[in-house]
């Protein structure tokens, strides 16, 4: 997975400086090249030319030096890489990063990436449980970006403590299990079994031509179609107003309603193994539909829409359950981790994909997404920005550990 991967070292002044040069002949084995960027604090602990000798790059560290022929090194360096590693990472570039400042070449580089991010933290125990460092760490990992706690045990000052930079495999092995391209091996287990999936968004009409619906494009769920189907799984797809091209070899069922779509997913369901709710339906639809096209009004300049609730669909599955696996999307704006927990527990569901959708480059209509897979009794699992084919790919691999 690693065969020409790019790969960029962000080296901050910590005493663990030195392990970063055995950590980077690991990544080289496995047929990463890497490019490696210090901060001028760093260089106080290993030399530059110690990351350029194994690199085989020159070694970037000030914003105006003109090592590279580039215009801008910086954005040549993000643009290069494919992912990031800051390592070992000190308190102020984690303040740094989770408040995005961009004062010097690393921090700047990393406010300028557009890819994944693992973070390797390591200092004094009272720095890391500071609350100014734990609150920049779940900024960071609000942001999707991954940081790995460090060990416990003997830190430079002489004591003992949280706060050690962790040993080479246990960096390595985090760090591929952060990145990797779902095995599709690891899905060989859909083989034969029945996926139910909605996708796309509702319509609530007002009148014949007006509605109430939302931005859901039916990427997700046709990604999560395409994926299942390639997988060996027989795959019925309920899409509600989705304009791309029907995948080859899947059932679709076209609705637009909410009502049509809980009326194809009751049909559905009693014969189906997993069933994936990636639609966004609406919560509420108008009370009185208005069989003509509604005119503006000579008498009062507003018009009132009064609205009941639709289907609770997840919730209306969980008494007709039998062997079914049921996963749920949360699609949030805000308060993402609570809303999405308060759905797992209220629908009952297995599992609960939580995106945040106030984000314009992932979510709604984007190629991309980044989610939080939640489950009952078990840690979240963060799936950072990628393609949402790759999103389905993960998504799925949590579902077919429950298979039985
Ligand atoms: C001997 C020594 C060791 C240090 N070790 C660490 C460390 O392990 N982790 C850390 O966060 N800061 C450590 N610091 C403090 C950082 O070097 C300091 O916060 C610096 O401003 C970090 O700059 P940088 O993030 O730009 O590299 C150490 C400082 C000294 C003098």
């Amino acid at each position: 997975m690693w065969k020409n991967k790019h790969i960029t070292f962000f080296i901050t002044g910590g005493i663990a400086v030195y392990k970063v040069v055995e950590l980077i002949r690991t990544f080289q084995k496995a047929g990463a090249e890497i490019r490696v960027a210090m901060t001028k604090t760093a260089m106080q602990f290993v030399g530059k030319s110690t990351f350029q000798t194994i690199s085989k790059h020159p070694v970037q560290t000030d914003l105006f030096d003109q090592t590279t022929s580039a215009a801008v090194a910086h954005v040549e360096l993000a643009d290069w890489t494919d992912l990031a590693i800051v390592a070992p990472a000190t308190a102020n570039i984690m303040s740094k990063m989770a408040n995005g400042m961009a004062d010097d070449f690393v921090s700047t580089t990393l406010l300028a990436l557009s890819v994944p991010v693992i973070v390797v933290p390591a200092m004094n125990v009272h720095m890391w449980n500071n609350a100014a460092t734990q609150r920049n760490i779940q900024t960071l990992r609000n942001d999707n970006i991954q940081v790995m706690d460090p060990d416990n045990g003997p830190l430079a000052e002489g004591y003992s403590g949280k706060g050690r930079f962790p040993s080479n495999d246990e960096i390595f092995n985090y760090i591929v299990e952060q990145t990797e391209d779902v095995d599709n091996s690891k899905l060989a287990k859909l083989r034969g079994k029945k996926v139910l999936i909605t996708a796309g968004g509702t319509r609530e009409y007002i009148d014949p031509v007006r509605y109430i619906s939302n931005k859901s494009s039916g990427k997700m769920g046709y990604a999560l179609a395409k994926v299942a189907q390639e997988n060996g799984a027989v795959v019925t797809l309920i899409s509600a107003n989705v304009k791309l091209p029907i995948p080859a070899g899947i059932d679709v069922i076209q609705v637009e309603t909410v009502e049509e779509l809980a009326q194809a997913v009751q049909t559905q369901f009693v014969s189906t193994d997993v069933f994936i709710m990636a639609a966004a339906v609406s919560d509420y639809r108008p009370v009185h539909f208005v069989d003509h096209k509604i005119k503006k009004s000579a008498d009062s300049a507003n018009l009132t829409l009064e609205l009941e609730e639709t289907t609770d669909i997840l919730k209306s599955l969980k008494s007709r359950r039998t062997k079914q696996i049921v996963v749920g999307f949360a699609a949030e704006t805000n308060d993402l981790l609570n809303n999405a927990k308060k759905k797992l527990d209220s629908k009952g569901a297995d599992i609960i994909v939580a995106n945040d959708v106030s984000q314009s480059d992932i979510g709604f209509g984007s190629e991309d997404n980044a989610v939080t897979i939640l489950q009952h009794n078990a840690t979240n699992i963060k799936v950072a920005k990628a393609n949402k084919q790759i999103i389905a790919k993960k998504v799925l691999e949590v579902i077919v550990k429950r298979l039985s």
